[in-house]
């Protein structure tokens, strides 16, 4: 067993793990961290994708000890219900996800991308996704929803809270 220490989404994290254990697994099992997905076994669907040092990685191409000492970020960490990241707010508004599986590493990819790249092209958006797999949406909405993020981030756009989001409730009836 070998003891890594990692910081994740700001919290020091640590564990004693066999070499062998992937990053995903470590995020998963060791620390509840179930946001971040695993969808295959090859390497190519993107859905455990995370920052690494604000660096875009599929977690499960690297052993947990070759992260250690380092800084991840997951799903859970970009934004909460209080106040969404604005990648997570677009993704809302513009639909882009159907059964949410892809989601999280989409949203860490665009976020990685943005990071990179402020203003991508619809292209350059496509490219920026590219090994993140989504077998629901067709990708239209996810370009626009990487689009409308651009923008609210370029505007400084305040973040939003689930609760501003939602629909009004219907007023009751008789009431
Ligand atoms: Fe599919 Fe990591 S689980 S790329
Ligand atoms: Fe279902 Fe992308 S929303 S896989």
């Amino acid at each position: 067993m070998r003891k890594v220490e990692i910081e994740v989404n700001g919290q020091k994290a640590s564990g004693d793990v066999e070499p062998r254990v992937l990053l995903v697994h470590f995020l998963r099992e060791n620390l509840g961290l179930t946001g971040t997905h695993v969808g295959c076994d090859t390497s190519s669907c993107g859905a455990c994708t995370v920052l690494l040092d604000g660096v875009s990685v599929k977690s499960c191409t690297i052993f947990a000890v070759q992260a250690d000492g380092g800084k991840v970020t997951t799903i859970e960490g970009i934004g909460s219900a209080q106040a969404l990241h604005p990648m997570q707010e677009a993704f809302w508004a513009e639909h882009g996800l159907q059964c949410g599986f892809c989601t999280p590493g989409m949203i860490i990819s665009a976020i990685d991308l943005l990071q990179r790249n402020p203003q991508p092209t619809d292209a350059e958006i496509r490219e920026g996704i590219s090994g993140n797999i989504c077998r629901c949406t067709g990708y239209e909405n996810i370009v626009k929803a990487v689009n409308a993020a651009a923008r609210a981030i370029k505007n400084n756009e305040p973040r939003r809270s689930v609760r501003e989001l939602l629909p009004p409730k219907p007023e009751k009836v008789g009431a």
